[in-house]
């Protein structure tokens, strides 16, 4: 699926929806480069899941967990893998154990994360060429490709 969001808020609104349709144990990956979106749309991932705490960028930490506000939901890890440089210190991190009762969304795993589901939602956030001219903190649009793998999204209308 393709679409387009204009403003930075319609990209925390969009991941309040997608959170709508997200359970325990589901694992998103979000690609683009630095400042495409990642972690706005984690955001209203967050909101929409009504998960403690703030949900930043994690710098310094390569992942970050929130649990579900008022415990009826699943809660959210929130995983930069940019400065893992493989598989072997994704497993340190022992995510499994959170993978099945959270929702998984890991900002830079393209290479990395596939392997930790074969069930799993792939958001690739591209800026517009050309855009980096304007005011850094502006809004402008991004271009979304959603593709889902395997069986658990059978069917699921996002
Ligand atoms: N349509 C839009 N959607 C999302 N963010 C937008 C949009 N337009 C402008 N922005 C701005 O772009 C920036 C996106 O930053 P964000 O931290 O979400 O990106 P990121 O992909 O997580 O970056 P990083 O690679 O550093 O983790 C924010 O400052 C946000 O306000
Ligand atoms: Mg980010």
């Amino acid at each position: 699926m393709e679409l387009t969001i204009a403003t930075s808020e319609d990209m925390r609104e969009f991941g309040r929806r997608l959170a709508a349709q997200l359970r325990p144990g589901d694992l998103v990956l979000l690609h683009g480069g630095l400042g495409a979106g990642k972690t706005t749309l984690t955001k209203g991932i967050g909101e929409g899941l009504a998960v403690t705490g703030t949900v930043a960028s994690p710098t310094f930490v390569i992942a970050r967990t929130h649990r579900s506000a008022d415990g009826a939901g699943p809660g959210l890890v929130h995983v930069d893998a940019y400065r893992l440089s493989g598989l072997d210190e994704l497993d340190a991190l022992d995510l499994d154990a959170s993978l099945e009762d959270s929702v998984t969304v890991v900002e830079w795993g393209e290479g990395i994360a596939e392997v930790l589901a074969e069930d799993r939602l792939e958001i690739a956030i591209e800026r517009p060429r050309g855009a980096d001219a304007g005011d850094p903190m502006g809004d402008e649009p991004r271009h979304l490709s959603i593709t889902t793998h395997g069986p658990r999204w059978d069917g699921v209308e996002l």
